[in-house]
């Protein structure tokens, strides 16, 4: 196939991909928005290289004409949580999605593949709009904790130095390694609501902070020098105690002061 007929090929995949990421990070994005925990750590996307295409193709004897329908992963997205919980949360996010349809789901989260491999994957169909029109692509989504993506990540070098064929004494030692990730995951499943809590806290407390400095930032400009300079050293006095109680109800009396002002920490700049 010509290089360019590769390029028109791949570009609907290309533009996938680019979505996914900012449609996944949106999901982030909005959990934070609302102080809640994200079950989405991270989000990671890419397009098959043409070499790595050709070399699955020559693997699993497909010819071009089944190249988009046989292989599966030209678009690949990977989703990385903190928990093992959170795999399936983000499941259920992406079957509730209207832009997206699962076709296929593959589990290999409590049936690990021989090598040691751990993850969920999904394999959704997914529209693009083109120059052409709408195209319908299939994309796989790989969910995976950090450890378990520590693990795979790792691995795969290890295939990618000796070719696939990893000696015998080193994938054992992998398969041990996925062992202790396993138990790993298993025991940060049972701190994970003290460390949400202790996350949440510290992102209301950053959310708090922001809003704060927005509002004194505002009353600069309408209020006397001599009482911001009063609110800011009062502010900084609260922040250091590290009592966010205390920082809340600072916030809310700074809020009734701004009001008077209309100078609230939501308008970016004084009316
Ligand atoms: P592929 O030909 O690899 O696509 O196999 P498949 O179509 O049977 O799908 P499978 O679910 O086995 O693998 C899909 C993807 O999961 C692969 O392309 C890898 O990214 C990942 N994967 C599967 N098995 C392993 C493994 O043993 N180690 C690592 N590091 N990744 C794996
Ligand atoms: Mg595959």
């Amino acid at each position: 196939m010509e290089i360019q007929l590769w390029r028109e090929l791949l570009h609907p995949y290309e533009q996938a991909v680019s979505e996914l990421i900012v449609k996944f990070n949106s999901l982030k994005m909005e959990f934070s928005k609302n102080s809640l925990y994200s079950p989405i750590e991270s989000v990671q996307g890419r397009v098959k290289t043409v070499s790595s295409i050709l070399e699955k193709m020559k693997k699993k004897g497909i010819p071009f004409e089944h190249l988009e329908d046989m292989v599966e992963d030209i678009a690949g997205v990977r989703i990385i949580c903190q928990f093992v919980e959170d795999i399936e949360k983000v499941s259920t996010l992406i079957r509730m999605r209207s832009d997206m349809e699962v076709l296929q789901q593959k589990n290999y989260l409590e049936n690990k593949k021989a090598s040691g491999y751990r993850s969920y994957h999904l394999i959704v169909s997914y529209v693009v709009e083109t120059i052409k029109g709408p195209k319908r692509i299939r994309v796989e989504i790989q969910i995976r904790t950090m450890a378990m993506n520590f693990w795979a990540t790792t691995e795969h070098s290890l295939q990618y130095k000796y070719k696939g064929s990893i000696p015998e004494h080193v994938s054992g030692q992998l398969e041990r390694i996925s062992d202790v990730i396993f138990v790993l995951d298993n025991e940060m499943s049972q701190v994970r609501s003290e460390i949400i809590d202790a996350q949440i806290d510290s992102q209301i407390q950053t959310g708090i902070v922001k809003d704060i400095l927005t509002c004194i930032e505002n009353l600069y400009h309408v209020a006397s020098e001599r009482e911001v300079l009063k609110i800011q050293n009062e502010f900084y006095r609260i922040f250091m105690t590290n009592d966010i109680e205390e920082l809340k109800r600072f916030q809310r009396q700074l809020d009734i002061f701004a009001e008077g002002y209309r100078a609230q920490s939501v308008d970016s700049k004084p009316l």
